[in-house]
């Protein structure tokens, strides 16, 4: 092959993983609209204004990945499909003393908006630089635009307790809980915010008694709210549990396994929820039957190359939601 054919194959190929062709194909490697690889891990969509944006992790090369060099990074598509780079939302800071410093951990961002002040909030699950996971704190970081800049306004123990992996839900009244991995990640909180987002309102609720779950994953349907986290193994893939209830703050019951099929990939099935773990549920905009369960693939040794697992919700005879191993599909079907 000469080097001008050998320059269109490579093209063609690099055109053939962007995401835009072929739709959504999990494990493979997602390319935004110019052609570099998504790097949101652990992440979250907020619908606004017509688009999503989807912040994550920005994870660097080898190791030294696991901890946060950069910030949250932040894309945008209209179609869920083609995604724009929107750049470092949330920065790190290069002053030793602060809570963000560079090298510190920043995991599992989730921004919401909020309707009454039209601000963007973000939450994480920060851990402070050199101290392992023993710090188990929240941020909270506030913008005025979707891309931020984000600024960091507090960080804290919500309550007064633990908090590792997280999500924020906003109930369609607006009110919003932070549901966090606590006492060790032993039990889950749900705790109720306040009309800004930015604080508790002090109406906390242990749900999942010694449960063990993490990596928390809520949505709204037919009634129910549903929650879909993983147990506790690290970085290590388990098994994916459902949960359902009347209310954010519960009671919540243990349903079974969602995930079905097997990734060829990797060979892992619903045991090992396909080799990854949930980290949200994307509400399709203008569709209430159509979700999108959203899973990482980590890769502690490098989780530059973690993979992403997006896969539309289904709802059984019983309308309970579960997951099949979609190799390729595209969200304008669902
Ligand atoms: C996982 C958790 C990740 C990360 C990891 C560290 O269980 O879901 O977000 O904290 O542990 O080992």
């Amino acid at each position: 092959m000469n080097i001008r054919t050998y320059t269109a194959a490579l093209f063609a190929v690099l055109a053939l993983s962007a995401s835009a062709e072929g739709g959504i194909r999990s494990w493979d490697l997602w390319r935004d609209t110019s052609g570099h690889v998504i790097n949101a891990h652990g992440g979250g969509v907020m619908h606004d204004g017509g688009e999503y944006w989807w912040y994550g992790e920005h994870k660097v090369y080898g190791e030294a990945g696991n901890a946060a060099w950069v910030g949250v990074h932040a894309y945008k598509s209209k179609n869920l499909v083609d995604w724009e780079d929107r750049g470092i939302a949330l920065k790190v800071s290069q002053d030793p003393a602060s809570e963000i410093v560079a090298g510190c951990i920043i995991e599992r961002p989730k921004v919401v908006r909020n309707a009454k002040t039209g601000n963007y909030v973000m939450f994480f699950h920060l851990e402070l630089k050199g101290k392992g996971y023993s710090a188990a704190k929240t941020g909270i970081a506030l913008a005025n635009r979707p891309e931020g800049p984000f600024v960091l306004v507090k960080t804290l123990r919500p309550n007064g307790a633990m908090s590792r992996d997280m999500t924020v839900f906003v109930d369609d009244d607006g009110k919003a809980y932070h549901f966090f991995s606590s006492e060790d990640n032993r039990t889950m909180h749900v705790d109720e915010l306040t009309d800004d987002y930015l604080d508790y309102t002090g109406k906390s609720t242990r749900i999942f008694e010694n449960d063990e779950t993490e990596a928390p994953a809520v949505f709204k349907h037919g009634g129910w709210y549903w929650l879909i986290g993983s147990g506790c193994s690290g970085w290590s893939p388990n098994t994916a549990r459902l949960y359902r209830a009347k209310s954010p703050s519960g009671p919540w019951e243990r349903l079974g396994n969602p995930c079905r099929g097997r990734n060829p990939n990797n060979g892992m099935g619903p045991e090992l929820t396909w080799g990854g773990q949930s980290t949200f549920v994307l509400p399709v905009a203008g569709k209430p039957d159509a979700f999108i369960a959203m899973f990482d693939i980590w890769r502690p040794h490098n989780q530059l190359d973690s993979r992403y697992v997006w896969m539309p919700i289904r709802f059984d005879d019983d309308g309970i939601p579960y997951c099949d191993w979609v190799p390729e599909w595209n969200p304008s079907e669902l």
